[in-house]
């Protein structure tokens, strides 16, 4: 077979470019530690901790409170400071109503701080490079879509999804101008428009980002016809072509840039094996071995092998995408999907898989120090020759003692996962006791196994069967008696993560998937961060744990205070008044960005009314 890794005279012959082919065709880059091209290849799991004495753990827990201290302090108590707020990091006036907006979340009692809106932001610039006829007419021409009109929105769709978020905006319904919504139904998400194409729209946007003279901003929204007897009716929309491939890497990877490695790296088509586990992508948003920049290890661009380590790449339970850019709500998104964020219908209706309410308020003291993680084998579509790619599926047999132990002492390989790299200096591992140590605090299993195949026993499955044994499911407030909770993707993102940061357990994270609050949560303030590759896990787990057996040294205090700060905060920023504030705040924007004067459009209220004053 190839040999594990480029030869010394292949590295010295294959340029940057090239090496990506390498690691694909030879197995990967193992300890290639130049600097190589657009990437950065070193050690992999970071070089080996030596952070004077600190455990790396320690260093990003440390800068991550410095960064919500700096974060709120930008906190905006009156209409003029968050107005003066927006304009500094928006480039444009507020939208007509803000104003109104203001004093309604501060009637809430909510903390105001532009940057927790930074989604809306980043989901709807693009728009403003988009003909805004153009816009209006694709909402009100798709078929699952809720309509305001004085200030009454109503739907003609009963689809469950639709029916809360139409809930959520009858809330505010009196406060918002005329509009129409139109919905994705679906779990995944929906539009993927090429890179190219977003960078020329958001060009465009940049251009019509200024504030212009107070005295001619128009500070009402335009009334609208019935939908479909717009004005708008004769505007020709492009087609949407929807695709059904079920390979979604193929559609996803063209909203990443051109130069990026999910565009250059092969395409991977055969899921059959081991999935090849390293952490050489996952360099540039990891520190010493742990996630240092969250944001940025949700993005996949950087991240080829994610093609085959997540099954919302290998095989989604269902695609229906489009090239075709047009205003699409949904409730998470992967970092290159254009939908427009709401928060996700699971966490507006409190249901109690989700959530957990009973339960929340064990004191952690009286939890158990171990780690509970129950749920189906989703991610996508599971069959016979690709549940090897399925990130659940690895984290589960990442948990699982037995399977760790065979693989520790070479009588079973791994059928999807990798044995930590030494550069963790795991403990357990040391001593050859890694599987009797994970063994001991972790109970993480499979309750159903989503089997491919129809014939089945109940929850069963004859591929995966040899690997997963299932165990009942458990309430969320039974497993809030446990401290730790790992949260992993499924189909697309847990709808669980609400609940568990409201808990008092400790939430730890992987994810893809993009939601309305992110840029409300700081990474090792408010939940632990982990890679999709979870290799990071063990000694996420020995630093919080510590090893009994050889004297690794416990830091409970630490996951106690982020298992505190992140119940605290969720209590004040994730609040339904919050999401409520936050679409409202949303559909300000959209409602403008769908105007044809939208670039006049604007909340000017706070200033002088004369250009020659130019304080703003
Ligand atoms: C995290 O990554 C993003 C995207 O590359 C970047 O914009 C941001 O500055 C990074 N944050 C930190 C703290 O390095
Ligand atoms: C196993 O866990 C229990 C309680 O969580 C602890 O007291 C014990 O020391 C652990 N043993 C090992 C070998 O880690
Ligand atoms: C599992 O069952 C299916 C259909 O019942 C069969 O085609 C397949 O070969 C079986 N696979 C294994 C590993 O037993
Ligand atoms: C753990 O792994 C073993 C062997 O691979 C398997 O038999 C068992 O069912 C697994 N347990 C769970 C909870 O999945
Ligand atoms: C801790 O574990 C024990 C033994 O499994 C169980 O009886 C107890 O209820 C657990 N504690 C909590 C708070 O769930
Ligand atoms: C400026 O505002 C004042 C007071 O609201 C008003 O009387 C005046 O007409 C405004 N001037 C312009 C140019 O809009």
């Amino acid at each position: 077979m190839f040999p594990r890794r480029p030869s010394a005279f292949l590295r010295f012959l294959i340029p940057a470019g090239l090496l990506i082919l390498a690691f694909y065709t030879l197995g990967g880059p193992s300890d290639i530690s130049e600097r190589v091209g657009p990437f950065t290849v070193s050690t992999p799991w970071g070089t080996k901790i030596t952070t004077g004495g600190q455990h790396p753990i320690e260093v990003l827990i440390k800068r991550a409170e410095q960064e919500f201290e700096e974060r709120i302090a930008d906190k905006s108590e009156t209409v003029g400071e968050a107005a003066a707020a927006y304009r500094k990091r928006r480039g444009r006036h507020p939208p007509p109503g803000f104003d109104k907006w203001f004093a309604f979340a501060q009637e809430k009692d909510a903390l105001i701080v532009e940057d927790f809106f930074d989604q809306i932001y980043h989901d709807l610039e693009p728009f403003w490079g988009l003909p805004a006829k153009r816009i209006r007419k694709d909402a009100w021409d798709f078929e699952m879509r809720i309509q305001v009109r004085d200030g009454k929105a109503t739907s003609g769709s009963d689809w469950f999804w639709t029916k809360i978020w139409l809930k959520l905006l009858q809330t505010i319904e009196d406060k918002l101008p005329d509009m129409d919504l139109a919905l994705n139904a679906m779990d995944e998400p929906r539009l993927v428009v090429p890179w190219e194409e977003i960078d020329g729209y958001m060009t465009k946007a940049a251009e019509t980002r200024k504030l212009a003279d107070p005295s001619d901003i128009i500070s009402e929204f335009q009334k609208l016809p019935p939908p479909g007897e717009g004005s708008e009716k004769s505007e020709v929309t492009p087609a949407k072509d929807w695709e059904k491939e079920k390979h979604y890497w193929l559609i996803a990877r063209r909203g990443c840039p051109p130069d990026s490695l999910a565009r250059q790296a092969p395409v991977i088509n055969n899921f059959e094996n081991t999935p090849l586990i390293k952490s050489s992508f996952a360099l540039e948003h990891m520190q010493n071995g742990y996630v240092s920049n969250f944001t940025l290890s949700t993005d996949f661009c950087h991240q080829p092998d994610l093609q085959a380590l997540e099954g919302i790449f290998v095989e989604p339970l269902s695609t229906s995408a489009t090239k075709t850019m047009f205003p699409m709500f949904g409730g998470s998104k992967l970092a290159v999907n254009n939908e427009i964020l709401l928060p996700a219908p699971m966490y507006l209706n409190e249901e109690e898989r989700f959530m957990g309410s009973k339960g929340q308020n064990i004191p952690w003291e009286e939890k158990n120090d171990t780690v509970i993680w129950r749920g189906v084998a989703t991610g996508g579509r599971n069959h016979e020759w690709n549940w090897r790619s399925f990130q659940r599926h690895r984290f589960v047999a990442m948990n699982n003692g037995t399977s760790i132990t065979l693989a520790e002492t070479h009588k079973q390989e791994p059928a999807n996962f990798a044995l930590p790299p030494a550069q963790y200096g795991l403990q357990a591992q040391q001593i050859g006791h890694l599987g009797k140590w994970v063994g001991n605090f972790s109970n993480v299993a499979f309750v159903d196994l989503m089997c491919g195949y129809p014939d089945q026993l109940p929850g069963r499955c004859n591929y995966t069967d040899p690997y997963y044994s299932l165990r009942k499911a458990m309430p969320m407030s039974e497993q809030f008696g446990n401290k730790y909770l790992p949260d992993i993707d499924g189909n697309s993102f847990s709808g669980r993560y609400l609940g568990f940061l409201r808990s008092t357990s400790l939430p730890i994270k992987a994810t893809l998937w993009r939601e309305w609050h992110d840029s409300r949560l700081v990474a090792w303030k408010h939940f632990v961060p982990m890679d999709s590759r979870f290799g990071d896990w063990y000694g996420i787990m020995e630093y919080f744990l510590g090893n009994p057996e050889t004297g690794a040294k416990p830091h409970d205090e630490a996951a106690k205070r982020i298992a505190m700060a992140g119940r605290e905060w969720a209590e004040k920023v994730l609040r339904k008044d919050d999401m409520q504030i936050y679409v409202y705040r949303l559909l300000l924007e959209y409602a403008r960005v769908s105007d044809p004067k939208r670039e006049k459009m604007g909340w000017v209220g706070d200033l002088p009314n004369s250009s020659e004053s130019s304080n703003w």
